[in-house]
């Protein structure tokens, strides 16, 4: 059943990886080498020459987050992660030991979660990668779940960006990229529901006081192509890591984009102690080091002209290394559920989440 099943799907993926690789290499130019497009050998007859090892656990993933399809190939190809079989093949849900369930998918009355009773093996995954101001308390979620997906770092499976400490320690020097800008932001959310008043408020005070490149279709009414993405952080001295909402935690690529293109990240969010806890001090500049965004305007233009004091933000770079994300709606659930999968394969305990909105409210 699992095998022939997973050979048909097999089949189907392999019509489409061609395709979605080619899409995808555009926004993995930073390791242009990598094999993103998997060598898988056809027989004469037409059938997959491989079969999927039996030992590996199913893990489903009930819902499309958003509605966005993507292809789980990308799960060894880019993170090296080919521990479980990812599927969202509904039929396979009583062999399945993982099913994960993206919250904002999750209906009001939870008439689209399975019907069908839950195996004993079976672990259901909360995956959640919004802020609390972005997560709506649908009612009835106590006491379902088996593991939390989540960017918190006391999650069961946490997803975030990581720094990674240096294996070796590269004698290469940092280059900085050419700068023509000073400070730059790219901002597609204006909406203020989802929290962003206090960001706009501060951003609104700094641009008198300083010069702000902005990018976006928040402000300019154009998205920014994904190939513009990088490099247009590279040719900015700073950026603007504004967050929507604040939250113990929520620190996102927001932060990581300017960290990999060379740009020095400034940060609105939780408090720096927070930050501290990922990022290596001196690689961030932190809005609340200042009273008020005159002053921070005031230090930026400071760092501009001394480019010892700014160089001293890529300090950072000879021990830590930082990997670039994948950009575009389809690839941002990929890494997630490719964590889920790992942890499925990796651990077994037993586990209830008894109150998910106290815990992830608190
Ligand atoms: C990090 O840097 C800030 C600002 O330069 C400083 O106030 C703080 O004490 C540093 N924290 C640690 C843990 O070194
Ligand atoms: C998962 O949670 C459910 C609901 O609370 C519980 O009945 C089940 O025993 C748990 N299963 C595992 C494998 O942890």
């Amino acid at each position: 059943m699992i095998g022939s099943s997973s050979k048909t799907q097999c089949l189907a993926n392999l019509a489409i990886v061609g395709l979605i690789c080619c899409v995808i290499s555009l926004f993995v130019y930073f390791e242009p080498q990598s094999p993103l497009c998997p060598i898988t050998s056809t027989l004469g007859n037409g059938k997959v020459n491989e079969e999927p090892p039996a030992e590996k656990p199913i893990v489903l993933l009930w819902f499309w987050p958003l509605g966005v399809r993507f292809d789980f190939q990308i799960c060894s190809s880019y993170f090296n992660i080919d521990s479980c079989i990812l599927t969202d093949d509904r039929s396979l849900y009583s062999q399945a030991e993982g099913v994960i369930f993206y919250h904002k998918e999750i209906s009001w009355y939870l008439e689209n979660m399975p019907k069908e009773p839950r195996p004993h093996f079976q672990k259901w995954i909360w995956f959640n990668v919004e802020s609390p101001t972005n997560t709506e308390k649908k009612p009835g979620l106590e006491n379902m779940f088996n593991l939390t997906l989540s960017y918190r770092r006391d999650a069961d499976i946490t997803v975030r960006n990581e720094v990674t400490i240096k294996k070796t320690e590269t004698k290469e020097v940092f280059v900085l990229p050419k700068k023509d800008k000073l400070v730059c932001w790219i901002v597609s959310n204006n909406n203020p529901a989802t929290g962003t008043p206090t960001r706009g408020k501060y951003y609104t005070e700094l641009s008198q006081h300083i010069k702000v490149d902005v990018f976006g279709a928040a402000f300019t009414g154009h998205t920014l192509e994904y190939e513009m993405y990088y490099p247009t952080l590279a040719s900015c001295k700073f950026y603007l890591s504004f967050e929507n909402s604040l939250h113990k935690d929520y620190i996102t690529e927001k932060v990581n984009g300017p960290l990999v293109a060379g740009a020095v990240p400034v940060v609105l969010g939780p408090p720096r102690e927070n930050y501290e806890q990922f990022l290596p001090n001196g690689s961030f500049i932190h809005v609340n080091d200042f009273p008020d965004a005159k002053g921070l305007a005031e230090f930026l233009q400071r760092l501009d002209k001394d480019h010892e004091a700014y160089m001293s933000y890529f300090e950072w770079r000879k021990y830590y290394e930082v990997t670039a994300h994948l950009l575009s709606m389809t690839n941002e659930f990929i890494h997630p559920v490719c964590l889920a999968c790992d942890h499925i394969s990796k651990y077994k305990e037993y586990h209830v989440i008894n109150d998910l909105y106290g815990w992830y409210f608190s």
